[in-house]
């Protein structure tokens, strides 16, 4: 069944485009924080960001979370949000945060000059300021550490009521939190949330690249739906009906003929009815596909792909995975494999039997993780559920060379072996009920010499619930998007 004469190359195997990825690294923020423990904080900003205050003579520049005891005595200047005040009469405590962390700052009105006098009386929590003044070691803070304020400046000054409590001390609804969500996301713990997505997108850019993959962009307006018609939002395009793309499944396929190896990281649409803490309208898809490359070989991109995120995260997040109260552990590689089939029967022995043909639905999947407690693949699935582009098992044509990579009971990723031969896409567009003209530029690019090849998609945000055991998707989108939510 399968086009003849395709070899198939697992990632393992060298080929002229893989490049090593055993290059030692420091972190962004090692390298961040080791530059500044050997002196001035020079270049740590961008000239546009420093701003006029690192031209200030004597003090350097440098960020809340990088004030530590081993800076006493260095003249410093801070730039930030004020988190908290507590005014003592003679003394003003100020928590100031920006997006590295938080570092205590103590005024003395004693003997204060009238501007600083006049700009402590005025302070607001949430203004952003700019602040001088000298590290010092103080024990007897929660820190260990602070800055003995000099000057402040304040530089926006946020209202004196706000509607949202930044500090946490008022617990507040997910409704509240998202309707005020920038206020929100200045909480450490949920900004703690996107650092460490910042290094996860950088990671899966970093592996995927030495693999020898080219990151592209597929057209996110499109014609015809590939995941199944129902989760279709329809756009007016000028007068014709058109869609938001729900992946870049045809796309990527197409592009391996050109690239070989091609990834995106991009925003895909589906029209959820189902309101889920697991599901979103907007969710960011990692998706690879490889030319040459069977299911089996890109299961092990994914899964090195995997470990070599949580590597990086365990290397330069620990702060941000301390806030949120999470010890990660580096999963082991190679994950368990499953079949459908073996899924069945051990669902039969859990107490939970069910007959072969379904898709794994939600309480099977919790009846699973009872026994699969990390990630693990679960592999062959009857072809009649899955897409149209899956390609069958050409010893037992009823399942298909299709794997979803699980953690838990949560789907993370699925994908597999596509189709190459065009007369067997031909055939499969038709069982599946799809009209094959709607396909036809997707469907002559098979005349033109289309490897075998295999690819998946992997839902973002659901790998962050993993990371940082967030048990809602909300959580970890910046501004989520589902049926009952448009703004902010
Ligand atoms: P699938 O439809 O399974 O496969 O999607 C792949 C992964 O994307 C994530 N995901 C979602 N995350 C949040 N909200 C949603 N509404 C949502 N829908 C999907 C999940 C899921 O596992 N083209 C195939 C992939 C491939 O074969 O390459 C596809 O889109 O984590």
């Amino acid at each position: 069944m399968r086009t003849e004469g395709h070899t198939v190359i697992n990632p393992s195997t060298p080929t002229p485009l893989s490049v090593k990825l055993e290059r030692s690294r420091v972190g962004r923020e090692g390298r961040v924080r080791k530059r500044l423990s050997q002196g001035p904080v020079r270049g740590l900003y961008s000239d546009d960001m420093a701003g006029n205050a690192e031209s200030e003579a004597g003090f350097e520049q440098i960020r809340s979370g990088m004030v530590r005891p081993e800076l006493d005595g260095r003249r410093v200047v801070l730039q930030g949000w004020i988190h908290e005040i507590r005014d003592l009469g003679s003394l003003v405590f100020i928590v100031l945060r920006d997006s590295s962390g938080l570092c205590q700052v103590v005024f003395s009105r004693v003997g204060a000059d009238s501007a600083l006098s006049a700009a402590l009386d005025g302070l607001t929590r949430e203004s952003a300021v700019r602040v001088w003044g000298t590290v010092r070691v103080a024990p007897q803070s929660r820190m260990g550490v602070e800055v003995k304020g000099e000057r402040i400046e304040v530089v926006a000054k946020a209202v004196e009521k706000l509607p949202y409590d930044v500090t946490g001390k008022v617990p507040a609804s997910m409704t509240t939190r998202l309707n005020h969500r920038i206020l929100d996301l200045r909480k450490p713990v949920n900004t703690a949330i996107f650092m460490i997505a910042d290094t996860v997108f950088d990671a899966i850019r970093e592996y995927l690249r030495g693999q020898g993959f080219v990151e592209v962009r597929t057209p996110k307006i499109i014609a015809t739906a590939t995941e199944g018609g129902a989760a279709l939002f329809k756009v007016d395009y000028f007068g014709k009906a058109a869609y938001l793309a729900q992946s870049p499944q045809l796309y990527k396929e197409e592009l391996v003929t050109v690239f070989e190896r091609v990834f995106e990281i991009g925003p895909f649409f589906r029209a959820e009815a189902s309101h889920t803490r697991r599901h979103v309208s907007e969710f960011t898809s990692v998706d690879i596909e490889a030319a040459f490359m069977n299911y089996e070989g890109v299961m092990q991109v994914l899964e090195g792909m995997v470990a070599h995120v949580f590597k990086r995260v365990l290397e330069e997040r620990q702060r941000e995975l301390d806030l949120l109260g999470v010890s990660l552990r580096p999963p082991k590689t190679p994950f368990k494999r499953i079949t459908y089939d073996e899924a069945l029967k051990e669902l039969a022995e859990l107490g939970h039997p069910k007959s072969w043909g379904g898709d794994l639905e939600t309480p099977d999947l919790r009846y699973l993780a009872k026994r699969h407690t990390g990630f693990y693949f679960i592999t062959h699935f009857p072809t009649a559920i899955k897409p149209f582009y899956i390609q069958p098992d050409p010893n037992n044509p009823q399942v298909s060379e299709s794997f979803d990579l699980m953690y838990q009971w949560l789907e993370l990723a699925s994908g597999g072996t596509r189709i190459s031969d065009p007369a067997l896409l031909r055939q499969r567009l038709q069982e599946q009920g799809l009209n094959p003209e709607s396909f036809k530029h997707h469907v002559a690019v098979y005349d033109y010499g289309m490897p075998v090849h295999a690819g998946w998609g992997l839902g973002f945000e659901r790998l962050i619930m993993v990371i940082t055991r967030r048990t809602n998707i909300r959580d970890v989108i910046l501004f989520p998007r589902d049926r009952f939510r448009l703004v902010p």
